[in-house]
């Protein structure tokens, strides 16, 4: 049965009644595009992420990693200078939270002067290159709502001072969004809602967009992963990769200690012997309080979406499924009245994997532990925990002029 025969489906049923007979031409194209069995997920949703056993997973503090900052400071800039480490930006996100219309990293985070998001980030990774005196293949990954948007901005502003070759953009795919009874919200009257399918299918996205052949030309060995919205990001930190490198591991997660028990933080442990994120929300009040004795909350580091992962390894998990995430989001969508609804509460699901999953399907890693206050910044809201306020505070405590 197509989707539009469907009884339920009475969004697309009431654009169709509306529509004239090109648009619903165009629109039934558009709709047989979608593989509609992700709809599914929404019944699967409690169980989707069922987990086995956890148990805590020491970090490296900062004690050791200054303890050990020479070794590992030679090995990781050895590595960055013989073209061993990559980076990937994930900025394929809708930020519904920020609700701005355009790409995240065009946010103006300055004050008195102009400075993007992606400049600031630009600026974070120059640090790096410079001190190495090497440049760090960086790849983009957009979706195709801000793919446009965002090459355009960067090559608008001469990509902020980094070598155009060295800048490569992939996109990812989108999926439906639809409401709490699994109604596809419509987004026009030719199309359906769709959004981004999560940060998890990047390494998917981008052997699907050739770039496995350009990996390996470069003889990338590492490959960082990182989020938009951290603008005090460290990006292809040779300390990190380093340490990655000395403990022989094939990941490494950069962590912050936990602020508070209920902070909302994803916690690195193990899950049945294999390293792991557990969401705060899955952590259970004695999870989150448990100490130890020196008084150290025992899953006491958050991951803040800084990874690093073996290219081989993510070579051998590329086709493995991910967990989907029915996830809750603000979806706009044309009404059955033909009305145009901007919600300002979540009113239904989008469906994402997450680069969390991939730890779990690494042998192992680092949890690689960081200064918050240096490196964690993450603009989620513009007001509020996790804000452009925030993160403005925190800039200004290192120093650099907003
Ligand atoms: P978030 O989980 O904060 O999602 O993304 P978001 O879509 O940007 O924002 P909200 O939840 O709608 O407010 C964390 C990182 O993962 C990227 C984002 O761009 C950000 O860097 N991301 C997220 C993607 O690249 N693709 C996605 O589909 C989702």
């Amino acid at each position: 049965m197509k989707i539009w025969e469907e009884e339920k489906q009475s969004y697309i049923r009431a654009a169709m009644e509306r529509n004239s007979a090109e648009e619903n031409r165009r629109l039934k194209e558009e709709l047989d595009a979608v593989d509609w069995s992700v709809l599914e997920h929404i019944y699967r949703k409690e169980t989707v992420n069922e987990r086995g056993v956890f148990a805590p997973l020491s970090a490296v503090e900062r004690a050791e990693i200054e303890s050990r900052r020479e070794e590992f400071l030679a090995l990781g800039t050895d590595a960055v200078r013989a073209g061993k480490v990559g980076a990937v930006l994930l900025a394929g996100g809708q930020g519904t939270r920020l609700g701005l219309d355009r790409p995240k990293g065009t946010l103006n985070i300055g004050i008195s002067r102009e400075l993007y998001l992606f400049e600031q980030l630009i600026c974070n990774l120059k640090e790096v290159t410079d001190a190495a005196g090497a440049f760090v293949p960086l790849y983009i990954m957009t979706s195709h709502i801000n793919d446009h948007d965002t090459q355009e901005f960067f090559a608008e502003h001469a990509y902020f001072g980094y070598p155009k070759e060295y800048v490569k953009f992939f996109t990812q795919e989108l999926e439906p969004a639809c409401d709490y009874e699994g109604r596809v919200y419509m987004e026009s009257a030719t199309k359906p809602a769709m959004s981004p399918n999560g940060n998890g299918g990047w390494f998917g996205s981008m052997v699907k967009a050739g770039l496995l052949a350009d990996l390996k030309e470069k003889g990338i060995e590492w490959i960082n992963v990182f989020a938009v919205d951290n603008c005090l990001q460290r990006i292809a930190d040779p300390l990190f990769v380093g340490a990655t490198i000395a403990y022989g591991c094939q990941s490494g997660a950069k962590v912050v200690k936990k602020a508070a028990p209920d902070e909302k933080i994803g916690v690195l442990c193990t899950e049945d012997g294999r390293p792991s994120i557990a969401e705060y929300y899955e952590m259970t009040e004695e999870m989150a309080t448990a100490r130890k004795e020196n008084g150290d909350l025992l899953y006491g580091y958050g991951v803040i979406l800084n990874y690093l992962f073996s290219e081989e390894k993510l070579e051998e998990i590329a086709d493995a499924r991910m967990p989907v995430h029915v996830v809750e989001k603000k979806i706009p969508y044309l009404d059955t009245d033909g009305s145009h609804a901007k919600p300002d509460a979540p009113n239904g699901y989008k469906f994402e994997t997450l680069v969390l999953d991939m730890v779990h399907m690494m042998d192992d890693c680092v949890p690689f532990e960081v200064e918050r206050e240096r490196e964690f910044a993450p603009i989620k809201n513009l007001h509020g925990v996790d804000s452009l306020d925030t993160a403005r505070e925190l800039l200004a405590g290192c120093g650099i002029a907003l």
